[in-house]
């Protein structure tokens, strides 16, 4: 750590000069469409996960029945026929939460315990599901996780964390240094802010920006490319081209290796009053709209809304001049975690005010909010019956947990995406995982129900999920779809429910814990707590007086073929039906 203004100086004047990056404005091409309505997905959308499938899936669900066989435990015909098959394969999507730090590595522990390329996860059955999962969505500290993973290109979790030792690029995520306040020397600070400050000067000419903009940028230096260790208080350009739209071209995006990735994003509008979610933790009613990022388009599903933006010219708002280069990765990953709107966080204690470190540089309207992050509306004049922020020109997007569904399972509801499986990682609201979120979410389908798929019933309080322990092993939700009377409606997705619920069986101290409060870690911490999520999500139930499931690996693959099986007119047998009756919640 650096403990002295001269050396940080020296540092500063050694480091490469910034390169200006920054939105550019042209011509319009000649078929540009701002908004395409509707809740279907978009046409770049529904070809990357058709290629997905055709060029992918078949060969990774091999590689994970393989993994899921090597346990030992026999398979019902019918699970190794769907896995095998061409055409019956599985929808898999993966919705990784909010919770800060915690959530980034809990949710990284977790995919670790279901990639192929980790020897022991392919020993415990579970290596595999990640390659074979098509979606994989992320909100705040989880979309931290979801950008870092995609900006690298797909690396093993031990090498996104903690870097290869070999790329210069990519180094890990630098957490002996916190996010925002990076000295406790005032001086230090200030170079450390009046750099962040420096990196949206091209932006700010042209744009609204706010904390939002210097949130993603003091974000950036820990989960993009651009920052090692040594360069951490350079004044190099810190990642700052790095464009989520431009992900596509990275071989990993390229091959359709790479599940296709979401971002959640909530709105802080001044127009709706609605109730606010009654466990409390909600800071923004259940009735506002939602937004998503993904990789082609940013906007929303709900009906009310039902509008759409493409991503790479975020920034637009008519036909004639096109904005690119707005959608810069970690400005969106820093929207998704936006809490600036929440005056009582640790967060907000830090030492300079960036709301008005950023108004003293950028003078900006008074009417601007600065503590969310704005967008110019593309949606402005969209559905102004039912849309109440259509007359807005900025939409002021916050962290997507603000609504107290923290793990984002509405993505994966989107009927046209036709998810048969979502494996929801959950660690919210802070320190041990209380179930929250999925009530939220299913009080939420009450109001928006319109063209997303049926979520399955989970209790409806904490006491609830604590009565069965349901966050303290892995819980199936789902199992028998509601027949409802409105049944043109697919049976929706089956959830596989990990969440960070419980100290570890063994007895050992819990590491998984950390509060949201936490943003340093030693290497140490990270592994043990990697170590922990790991047996979390490969242990499965306490079955009998043993610690561990032997045949969790093949409940695992039980629960992906489930509804492909529904759809073969199979009926469950064999071990899937006794691991159905030990992690299935009927209510
Ligand atoms: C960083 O470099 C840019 C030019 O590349 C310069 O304008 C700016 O003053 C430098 N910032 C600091 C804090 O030294
Ligand atoms: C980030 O670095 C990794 C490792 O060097 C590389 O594979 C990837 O392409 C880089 N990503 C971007 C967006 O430059
Ligand atoms: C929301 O509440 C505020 C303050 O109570 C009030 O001024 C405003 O009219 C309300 N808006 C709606 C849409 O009900
Ligand atoms: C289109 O948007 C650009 C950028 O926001 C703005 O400068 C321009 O005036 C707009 N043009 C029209 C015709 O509204
Ligand atoms: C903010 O935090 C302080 C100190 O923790 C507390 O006394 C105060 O009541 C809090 N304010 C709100 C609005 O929660
Ligand atoms: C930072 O400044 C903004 C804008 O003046 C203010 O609303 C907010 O309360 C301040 N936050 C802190 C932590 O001082
Ligand atoms: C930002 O600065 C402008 C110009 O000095 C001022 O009018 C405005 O009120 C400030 N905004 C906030 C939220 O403090
Ligand atoms: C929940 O866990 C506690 C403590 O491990 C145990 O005593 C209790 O029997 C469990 N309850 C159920 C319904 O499994
Ligand atoms: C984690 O949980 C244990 C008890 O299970 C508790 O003693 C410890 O204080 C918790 N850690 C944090 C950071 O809250
Ligand atoms: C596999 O996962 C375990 C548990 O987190 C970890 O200790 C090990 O380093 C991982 N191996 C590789 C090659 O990433």
């Amino acid at each position: 750590m650096f403990s002295s203004v001269a050396a940080l100086v020296l540092l500063v004047l050694l480091g490469a000069a910034c390169a200006s990056f920054g939105p550019t404005l042209q011509r319009c091409p000649a078929d540009f469409q701002l908004v395409r309505r509707g809740q279907t997905i978009s046409e770049s959308e529904a070809r990357y996960i058709e290629q997905k499938r055709e060029n992918v899936l078949p060969g990774a669900f091999k590689t994970y029945l393989q993994s899921v066989k090597g346990t030992g435990v026999q398979l019902p015909k019918y699970v190794e026929q769907i896995l095998e098959s061409k055409t019956q394969l599985p929808t898999v999507g993966i919705s990784t939460s909010g919770g800060g730090y915690r959530a980034a590595l809990f949710g990284a522990g977790v995919l670790n315990a279901l990639d192929a390329r980790n020897v022991s996860s392919v020993q415990k059955g579970t290596g595999g599901l990640l390659q074979a999962a098509t979606h994989l969505a992320g909100l705040s500290g989880g979309s931290w996780l979801l950008t870092s993973l995609a900006q690298a290109n797909l690396p093993t979790i031990q090498h996104l964390i903690f870097g290869d030792g070999k790329t210069k690029d990519f180094a890990g995520w630098i957490p002996s240094f916190s996010l925002w306040t990076v000295s406790d020397d005032p001086a230090e600070q200030a170079i450390f802010a009046q750099e962040v400050l420096q990196e949206f000067a091209v932006k700010a000419k042209h744009f609204p920006v706010s904390v939002g903009d210097a949130w993603g940028r003091a974000l950036a230096r820990h989960f993009t490319n651009g920052t090692t260790l040594a360069t951490l208080f350079a004044n190099t350009s810190h990642g700052a081209g790095i464009l989520f739209s431009d992900l596509v071209n990275l071989p990993a995006f390229a091959s359709h290796e790479h599940p296709f990735p979401i971002i959640v994003a909530n709105l802080a509008s001044k127009y709706i009053n609605g109730t606010i979610f009654p466990g409390g933790n909600g800071i923004i009613p259940l009735n506002t709209p939602m937004f998503e990022f993904n990789l082609f388009e940013m906007g929303c599903y709900d009906d009310v809304l039902a509008a759409h933006t493409p991503l790479k010219h975020l920034g637009t708002t008519n036909h004639s001049l096109c904005v690119t280069g707005f959608d810069e990765a970690m400005f969106i990953s820093g929207t998704s975690s936006n809490l600036w709107n929440e005056h009582n966080i640790t967060l907000a204690q830090s030492t300079a005010n960036f709301s008005i470190l950023v108004n003293e540089t950028y003078p900006q309207s008074p009417a601007l909010r600065l503590d969310t992050s704005n967008y110019p509306n593309p949606f402005h004049g969209v559905a102004p019956e039912t849309f109440a922020d259509s007359r807005e020109t900025i939409l002021a997007l916050i962290d997507g947990g603000e609504d107290a569904q923290v793990t984002p399972l509405q993505p994966m509801l989107v009927e046209d995406r036709n998810i048969d499986v979502i494996v929801t990682i959950d660690a919210t609201p802070d320190n041990f995982a209380l179930g929250g979120s999925l009530i939220a979410t299913q009080e939420r389908m009450q109001i928006f129900p319109h063209g997303l798929a049926a979520f399955p019933a989970v209790p409806t309080s904490l006491a609830g999920f604590a009565a069965e322990n349901l966050t303290s092993r892995p819980t199936f939700f789902g199992c028998t779809p509601s027949s409802s009377s409105s049944s043109s409606k697919a049976p929706g997705p089956l959830l596989v429910y990990i969440a960070n619920g419980a100290p570890p069986r063994d007895g050992s101290p819990p590491l998984t814990n950390t509060s949201l409060g936490q943003l340093t870690f030693t290497d140490d911490e990270m592994q043990g707590m990697l170590k922990q999520t790991f047996d979390v999500a490969t242990q499965g139930a306490v079955v009998g007086g043993a610690l561990e499931d032997e045949e969790w690996g093949a409940c695992l693959a039980c629960a992906v073929v489930d509804r492909a099986r529904a759809r073969e007119n199979v009926a469950r047998s064999g071990v899937c039906t006794t691991c159905f009756a030990r992690y299935c919640w009927e209510g």
